[in-house]
């Protein structure tokens, strides 16, 4: 028995294997393309661990992916590989089309074609877990219900059109072919190893270095916050116990804005560096919009807690202490993945935003 996992060197997917080889020695092949957001270093950890195998390809290389299914004939396939930053998305849309669309359209189609060969018992058992968000499903406003597996798709951004995308594919394939495939949806994810593009570990690492720390538009767009090991811990409940063709939103009950969280983590940055001459909430600018900004996302988790018995462990307060605390005492990663790619991104999403 193994799974295959796709992405399992970016933030999300590297949480998912380590938490997996602190629970199972189930083997587990690492599908991951090493583009700027994945970091062989989130795995340093599992050297020399035989149990773990990388492969480094494309998700949308359709012989790589045959091989691998031939060699390893995982019982299911875990799915994280994507282009993920909405930022990048509006600055180059083409890249998340490619992985995000082609080349999950190419995974789940290979996947379809080496499924459809197995033994009855196995094709019954085998999953595919497609991790998606909730971006797909557009905006709320201040007093909407949260979103629910029922709302429809409205999205906004390209990342989100893109990861749209990709759910329908994953539902079709499960509809026409009858592929065991199974979708979550889950909220804004935080904690370790998370790529300093992204609002919480941006703002630690440039209050830090005491820089500016750039709020979009007014600070009170909302998301929803769930600890990154919480989301791991639902992916595994959904492989164990998901019923195939159903959809799980996964969230943190978390709602902030985007000025309390800045906030939040000034705070905890002031408790550990209290010798800084000034709190570091006087670094807040506030800075121009992202183009077509979502307001407030919500999840209503109520289904994979019903069925699963999945909850958050994490606080929000809770989960953010612990990941303030994982920055400062990895400094090294963090300077490994600030590199001149890194300031040029930076460069590129910040430059005119002075409003
Ligand atoms: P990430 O950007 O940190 O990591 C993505 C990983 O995929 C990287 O290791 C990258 O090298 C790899 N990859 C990219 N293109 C590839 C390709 N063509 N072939 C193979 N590998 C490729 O992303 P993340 O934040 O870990 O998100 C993982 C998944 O979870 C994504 O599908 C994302 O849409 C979804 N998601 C993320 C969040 C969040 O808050 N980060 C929330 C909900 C859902
Ligand atoms: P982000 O981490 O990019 O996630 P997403 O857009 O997928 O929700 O951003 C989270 C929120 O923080 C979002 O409303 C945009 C906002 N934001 C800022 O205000 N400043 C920043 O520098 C970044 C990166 C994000």
């Amino acid at each position: 028995m193994s799974i295959l996992v796709t992405g399992g060197a970016g933030f999300i997917g590297s949480n998912f294997i380590l938490d997996w080889f602190t629970q199972s020695d189930e083997p587990l092949v690492n599908l991951d393309k090493l583009t700027y957001a994945g970091n062989p270093a989130n795995l340093a950890g599992l050297e020399g661990n035989p149990a773990h195998t990388f492969a480094h390809g494309d998700i949308g290389d359709r012989d790589l992916v045959r091989q691998l299914l031939e060699k390893h004939a995982p019982r299911a396939i875990v799915h994280f590989a994507a282009e993920s930053h909405v930022d990048r998305s509006i600055h180059g849309p083409a890249e998340f089309i490619r992985t995000n669309v082609v080349g999950s359209f190419r995974l789940i189609e290979e996947t379809r074609a080496w499924w459809q060969k197995l033994p009855q018992e196995n094709r019954d058992a085998f999953r595919f877990l497609h991790v998606s968000t909730d971006e797909v499903y557009g905006s709320l406003g201040p007093r909407d219900p949260a979103f629910s597996e029922a709302s429809p798709y409205a999205p906004n951004s390209p990342y989100a059109a893109s990861k749209a995308a990709s759910d329908h594919l994953v539902r079709a394939w499960h509809h026409t072919y009858g592929l065991p495939a199974i979708i979550t949806n889950c909220s804004n994810n935080y904690g370790p190893y998370q790529f300093p593009e992204k609002l919480i570990p941006l703002m630690i690492l440039n209050a830090l270095a005491g820089r500016p720390l750039p709020v979009y538009g007014d600070g009170a767009n909302v998301r929803d916050w769930l600890h990154v090991q919480d989301h791991c811990a639902a992916i595994r409940e959904v492989l164990a116990r998901g019923r195939p063709g159903e959809t799980y939103n996964i969230g943190g009950n978390g709602e902030k804005t985007n000025y309390e969280v800045v906030r939040a983590v000034c705070a905890l940055l002031d408790e550990a560096r209290p010798h800084r001459k000034s709190p570091h909430a006087e670094l807040i600018a506030f800075v121009k919009d992202r183009p077509g900004h979502d307001r407030r996302y919500a999840i209503d988790a109520t289904k994979i807690s019903r069925e699963l018995g999945w909850k958050p462990a994490e606080t929000f307060e809770s989960g953010l202490r612990k990941t303030v605390a994982w920055y400062l005492d990895n400094p090294e990663w963090v300077a490994h993945v600030t590199s001149g790619a890194y300031r040029k991104w930076i460069e590129l999403n910040y430059v005119n935003r002075e409003s």
